[in-house]
């Protein structure tokens, strides 16, 4: 039999805190993928009905093929619980997220969820945010002119392309991606970016994570507030 891979691990263990009719934010990524296919296990194999809320178009499309009834965040009254992946985690559970482009979705639905839990696998790990590279979102008519901003402080911005184009997010956005690692005081900078016209969000998540699972080789390991 395969080896269970680390994400799988992680996203099994979340998987098994949801409850029959709950209100799922649906994570987007690979990790979050395996927590839409057990998802689907559970509803098939135990009868559950759940509802979800997903943080992208491909997760919406990958819910549906699952059997989770799809709602939009207009439609519900709170979501239970959200389920996402990321791309690092700290020991206070500050993250870095929007590897995948998803980070403004992802944010709203963590900041509307009554509790957040991050799978990830052992390489996200870190005991300071910042070798990965912070996503921002970014509107169009300004991705540039931020960029020459951002370049002047250090950041090194670098637009996000797919192909040869820039990548554009389900919002129609841009992505760039900064050079984090000579910044201490996140917040700061997170501020900073967020009052900047024209950055519409940043993949730092610092206060909405309740609960890491991280799986590391055949075990997995609870971080919580
Ligand atoms: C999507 O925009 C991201 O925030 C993902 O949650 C993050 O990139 C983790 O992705 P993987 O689960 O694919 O590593």
């Amino acid at each position: 039999m395969n080896k269970i891979s680390e994400k799988e691990l992680a996203a099994i263990a979340a998987v098994k805190l949801v409850k029959n009719n709950m209100t799922i934010g649906l994570g987007t990524g690979s990790t979050a993928a395996y927590m839409i296919r057990h998802l689907g296990d559970r509803i098939k194999k135990e009868g559950l009905t759940l509802y979800g809320v997903p943080t992208s178009k491909a997760t919406e499309k990958m819910a549906q093929e699952n059997g989770i009834a799809i709602l939009s965040l207009d439609d519900v009254k709170k979501i239970d619980l959200t389920i996402d992946g990321a791309d690092e985690f700290d020991p206070y559970l500050q993250l870095i997220k929007g590897g995948g482009g998803a980070l403004l979705r992802e944010k709203i639905i963590a900041s509307n969820s009554e509790y957040n839990i991050i799978i990830t696998d052992a390489s996200k790990q870190v005991n300071r945010l910042g070798k990965f590279k912070l996503p921002i979102e970014t509107i169009p008519f300004a991705t540039q002119q931020i960029a020459a901003q951002l370049q002047k402080r250090g950041l090194e911005p670098v637009l996000r392309k797919q192909d040869t184009v820039a990548f554009t997010t389900d919002e129609n956005n841009n992505i760039l991606d900064l050079n984090i690692e000579s910044y201490y005081n996140l917040e700061q900078l997170n501020q900073e970016l967020m009052t900047t016209p024209g950055i519409v969000e940043t993949g730092f998540f610092l206060t909405t994570t309740d609960l890491v699972l991280m799986g590391k080789g055949s075990k997995v390991f609870t971080f919580e507030k």
